[in-house]
């Protein structure tokens, strides 16, 4: 069956970070959670905005995913993980039990244009140890399809699997241009799945909606998107996992006591070597 837009919700332009202008779809009031995803930002950070950027922070209990359309950005951790990515690239970031990493735009002579999405990760995954999936536009596939071009983050289309495996909750992560007026593209039934504009208008099922505007899908195994050729935008599905969420900033676990433990675990300098 197909799907077709179930809430168009429109990001909203918040300070996050030091001195950086997110646009928030999910993680804001009227949609905090739309399980698996806990939030997506579009960040955009002129090339002149001197010191601004995501200055060390910890996460613990879920997955952080960027992904650059322009621009550079550093990333580093306490664990010694240190690396630069650009444009078409994306870090898989599997918090798990805890990290504190920074992550500042490096100068490129462009502008830093790009998402984080944060993903859940079950109760029995949230104390795993951190992973990095490091991924490099080259290591992209790029699916050629029936009126569309697709960089394929995460999910299998069309034959080809994603560059980044081994996620509990099984996503599908595409960067999608049309090259045609539609095109169609199958998304695993039950799954929560939405688009999210990035260039031109798009419409499915006659719903249309402008860029920086979440559409999320009702359930179904397809899409069909229709739009003018050279139309961009993300799709990203999941499956819910289904369990209480408690969150708290940088932290997100099961229960409020989990938020506490997480909490004191920080103020007492224990957060990186809890278990
Ligand atoms: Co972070």
């Amino acid at each position: 069956m197909k799907r077709k837009i179930k809430t168009l919700f429109e990001a909203v332009a918040m300070p996050e970070g030091q001195g950086v202008t997110v646009h928030r779809s999910i993680g804001r009031r009227g949609m905090m959670n739309l399980d698996p995803f806990l939030l997506l930002d579009e960040m955009v950070l002129p090339q002149d905005a001197d010191g601004a950027g995501f200055p060390q922070h910890p996460h613990r209990g879920f997955e952080t995913v960027t992904y650059m359309l322009s621009g550079r950005m550093e990333h580093g951790d306490t664990s010694g993980n240190r690396g630069i990515i650009g444009p078409g690239d994306a870090q898989w970031m599997t918090a798990g039990r805890g990290i504190v990493h920074s992550e500042m735009p490096v100068a490129s002579g462009e502008d830093v244009h790009g998402f984080q999405l944060w993903v859940n990760l079950p109760g029995a995954k949230k104390m795993i140890p951190p992973r990095y999936q490091d991924v490099s536009k080259d290591e992209i596939p790029t699916v050629m399809g029936d009126g569309y071009t697709a960089h394929l983050v995460a999910g299998e289309l069309d034959g080809h699997e994603g560059a980044v495996r081994d996620i509990a909750v099984q996503p599908f992560y595409g960067d999608i241009t049309l090259t045609a007026e539609e095109a169609t593209l199958p998304i695993p039934e039950g799954h929560t799945a939405f688009i999210y504009g990035i260039q031109g208008g798009l419409s499915v099922e006659g719903q249309a909606f402008p860029t920086r505007t979440l559409a999320v899908l009702t359930d179904g195994d397809s899409v069909t998107v229709r739009g003018r050729p050279g139309a961009r935008f993300l799709l990203i599905a999941g499956a819910p996992i289904g369990e209480p969420v408690a969150r708290y900033g940088p932290f997100v676990m099961n229960t409020r006591d989990e938020i506490m433990a997480t909490l004191d675990d920080w103020n007492k300098g224990t957060f990186l070597s809890a278990s």
